[in-house]
């Protein structure tokens, strides 16, 4: 690279309009920002920048920026947020291939707490509302666990890597701030215990859980929630499936009812 070239990419810039906002309670509005390009940044490593230096294009100090970040990996997915207009992580997103400026915003079907960091807690919520876990029957030895087939097993490694990050919430035009709509991320995680040997166990109490308000009967099947998930998780398959399994417990309660019935109206 020669000297002109050198200069030339040193006085390149990469602009970006960030939505501030310091409290829930309070309105927001866009800050414009310019940092030096670096060849292969990404919307993270430009945040920094702006950390670092805080001023504005018009040249006003103001407060950093605050997102959510840790892993920088696309695996902790705490950095999810709207870019130019998309949710997606800002960890993975590269700025060679964004539009400038670059618009970043908080994702807004999370409450946000302050600028691009959001309560994602409503994920965390529905979770334990689907029992997103295995039950571990004490710390001593178990034994070796029921074998998995190869089948159940690549099905199931898909849906582990969820990173809940909470795109497929953000998408789904299901999902309102002020609705308790449980959306795809649950439902799936509540697919993939379903399947593990030891988690059938409790497989029922997960889809009953599916059925109450703001349950899997609230899906609009726009798919959205497919087309953003950063790990490509087969988002409409679960649905798909958990609605089967929702329909068979149906089936099966009013069969059980029409028994009930029948055992109290006595013989004759
Ligand atoms: S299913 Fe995909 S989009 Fe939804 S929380 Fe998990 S990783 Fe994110
Ligand atoms: S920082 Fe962990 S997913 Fe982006």
């Amino acid at each position: 690279m020669d000297t002109a070239q050198a200069s030339a990419v040193s006085s390149k810039t990469i602009s970006f309009r960030i939505w501030r906002q310091d409290d829930p309670n309070k309105p927001g509005h866009f800050e414009e920002f310019k940092v030096p390009y670096a060849k292969g940044a990404n919307v993270i490593s430009c945040l920094m920048e702006i950390q670092r230096n805080p001023v504005t294009v018009e040249g006003k100090k103001v407060a950093p920026v605050v997102w959510d970040s840790a892993c920088l990996e696309e695996v902790c997915g705490s950095c999810a947020m709207n870019i130019n207009g998309r949710v997606r992580m800002a960890c993975s997103a590269l700025v060679d291939k964004l539009q400038q400026p670059i618009t970043l915003e908080p994702m807004k079907k999370f409450p946000v707490v302050r600028d691009l960091t959001v309560d994602r807690d409503r994920m965390f919520e529905s979770l334990k509302r689907v029992k997103g876990w295995i039950p571990v029957d004490g710390t001593y030895n178990l034994g070796p666990g029921p074998r998995q087939s190869q089948k159940d097993h690549s099905v199931m490694y898909v849906l582990s890597t969820c990173i809940t990050c909470g795109s497929c919430l953000e998408a789904c035009p299901q999902v309102t701030l002020d609705n308790d709509f449980i959306g795809a991320a649950p439902i799936s995680q509540a697919r993939l215990f379903n399947m593990h040997p030891t988690g059938k166990l409790n497989a029922e109490e997960r889809t009953r859980a599916l059925m109450g308000p703001g349950g899997i009967q609230d899906c609009g099947k726009a798919q959205n929630c497919v087309k953003v998930c950063p790990k490509e998780i087969p988002l409409t398959t679960s649905i798909a499936v958990m609605n089967r399994e929702v329909s068979k417990l149906i089936i099966k309660d009013i069969f059980f009812k029409e028994e009930e019935q029948k055992a109290s109206a006595g013989p004759g």
